[in-house]
């Protein structure tokens, strides 16, 4: 890591239409999982499931923010957030995933987009994050081609009834998570271990995507900025057998959602390289003209670095690409690439902490797609956070995730230096909340959430961000002024 006195310099500046903001999910923070008509999802069998979950937690009632979403508004206005990205569970809306709505479950996120404008903060709607109704599932799942279908449908009743006030849909939240982590390694819901499902997850998420973006264009009133975010991996690896590993791994992780979505085309090496596992006679005539729908803005979610080289058939191999990966190996047709241990610090979850890797990502996708305009989506640290009592109250010195902050927001400064058009920022996350696979016990939150009471307590990241985005200058690290 560079020395600390690299980011004392702080003349950077963010222009105000630069959108700042913080980001969170249905399952994660809602609770209230049988409330008001809401079906099943894939996360509740997944996290009700013995030995899939952390601690055996769940979602049933996680941050209580189904009830608590007004306070919630308040706080994200007392930090000042231009934005708030959330996500809608598609179970509330449409309980079994298809037919008709249920409108308990819309006017919950009509109150919430109504009360975001309210303050002045501007709604961005996530459709998808990982929230399957569970009988959508149970017909196949994302392996199906009919869910594509189904989700289509939800994204035009979805529009129709919220498409007035959005400002920015999102579509699917991290395709790669829920084709691969949930079809292919199993450690995400619904946990199959199928490999040739996966990829048959991976076309027909695609599909779903571009129908939806048809949908809303369709649908939405207020000609909205329409999206959908990946997460990139930034893959690296100095070994003579790493270019080799690396284009692997960019073709399954990146290039497998990039070049149907932006381009209208799957990369020859992909299907290469996984002609062994299925002979993608799933991708049918017109898919891909119907997946590459110009989209407003693609949404970066960015954390850390991976490292690779092919595995010399001999030594102990490691394929734990170090997120998420609490199951077998999430590779399809890449299973003999070996993911290495990267250089610390790392964060709570393991991860390698690489700003630097934010910074040639937003540059790598400036290059290939030179006109499409980037919004990061997600970006933050998970870190072991304490609480001190004061006089003045509660506080949470998280010194190590401001400074986290500081170092990407600094990345991402220098990629706009650099010509890179990035539209804003959403901090993940706004809450404390359900880790998937790690239950409670991984923290990202710029709020503290104590679990017994529901008390939410303002972490000092969260007046750091307060900070940058009333004065529009990144205020220094914590730790660069010792
Ligand atoms: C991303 C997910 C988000 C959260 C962060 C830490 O992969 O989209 O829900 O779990 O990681």
């Amino acid at each position: 890591m560079p020395p600390a006195s690299d980011y004392r310099d702080h003349g950077l500046e963010f222009p105000p239409e630069f959108v700042i903001g913080s980001a969170t999910a249905s399952y994660q923070i809602e609770g209230a999982a049988r409330e008001d008509g809401r079906g099943p999802s894939i996360w509740d069998t997944f996290s009700h499931t013995p030995g899939k979950v952390w601690n055996g937690d769940t979602g049933d009632v996680a941050d209580d923010h189904y009830h608590r979403w007004e306070s919630d508004l308040d706080l994200m206005a007392e930090l000042g957030l231009q934005s708030y990205r959330f996500s809608i569970a598609w179970p509330r809306i449409q309980p079994g995933g298809k037919g008709a709505i249920n409108p308990a479950g819309v006017a919950f996120y009509s109150r919430l987009v109504d009360g975001l404008l309210e303050r002045g903060i501007r709604p961005i709607a996530t459709l998808y994050h990982w929230d399957l109704p569970q009988e959508l599932e149970d017909a196949g799942g994302w392996p199906a081609r009919d869910t594509a279908y189904r989700f289509a449908e939800y994204a035009a009743r979805t529009a129709e009834a919220l498409g007035d006030r959005v400002h920015t849909w999102t579509t699917l939240n991290e395709p790669w998570c829920s084709a691969y982590l949930g079809y292919g390694s199993g450690a995400h819901a619904p946990g199959r271990t199928d490999g040739a499902a996966a990829l048959a997850a991976v076309h027909h998420l695609n599909l779903a995507h571009g129908l939806a973006v048809q949908e809303l264009r369709r649908e939405a009133s207020n000609d909205p900025d329409v999206s959908i975010t990946l997460n990139f991996h930034v893959i690296r690896g100095d070994d003579d057998t790493s270019p080799e590993a690396k284009r692997r791994i960019d073709a399954l992780a990146n290039r497998a959602f990039t070049h149907p979505i932006l381009r209208g085309e799957y990369p020859a090496d992909l299907l290469e390289d996984t002609a062994g596992v299925t002979d993608w006679s799933f991708v049918r005539a017109g898919d891909l003209a119907e997946i590459n729908q110009p989209i407003d803005v693609l949404g970066v979610n960015y954390y850390s670095t991976v490292t690779v080289r092919m595995w010399d058939g001999v030594s102990p191999r490691s394929t734990n690409d170090g997120h998420k990966d609490m199951g077998g190996s999430p590779w399809p047709g890449s299973r003999d690439v070996e993911f290495l241990p990267q250089a610390g610090p790392y964060t709570a979850m393991g991860w390698n902490i690489a700003p630097d890797g934010l910074e040639e990502l937003l540059l790598s996708l400036k290059e290939q797609f030179p006109q499409q305009p980037l919004l990061i989506t997600e970006n933050g640290a998970a870190f072991d956070d304490v609480v001190t009592v004061t006089d003045a109250g509660k506080r949470v010195h998280d010194d190590e995730r401001v400074d986290y902050l500081v170092r990407h927001f600094a990345a991402a400064h220098r990629a706009m230096q650099q010509g890179v058009d990035l539209r804003g920022y959403q901090v993940w996350s706004l809450l404390d909340n359900f880790e998937w696979g790690y239950g409670y016990s991984k923290r990202f939150g710029i709020v503290r959430v104590d679990y017994d009471t529901q008390e939410r307590i303002l972490k000092d990241s969260a007046l750091w961000l307060r900070e940058l985005i009333a004065t529009r200058r990144l205020p220094a690290s914590p730790l660069a002024e010792r």
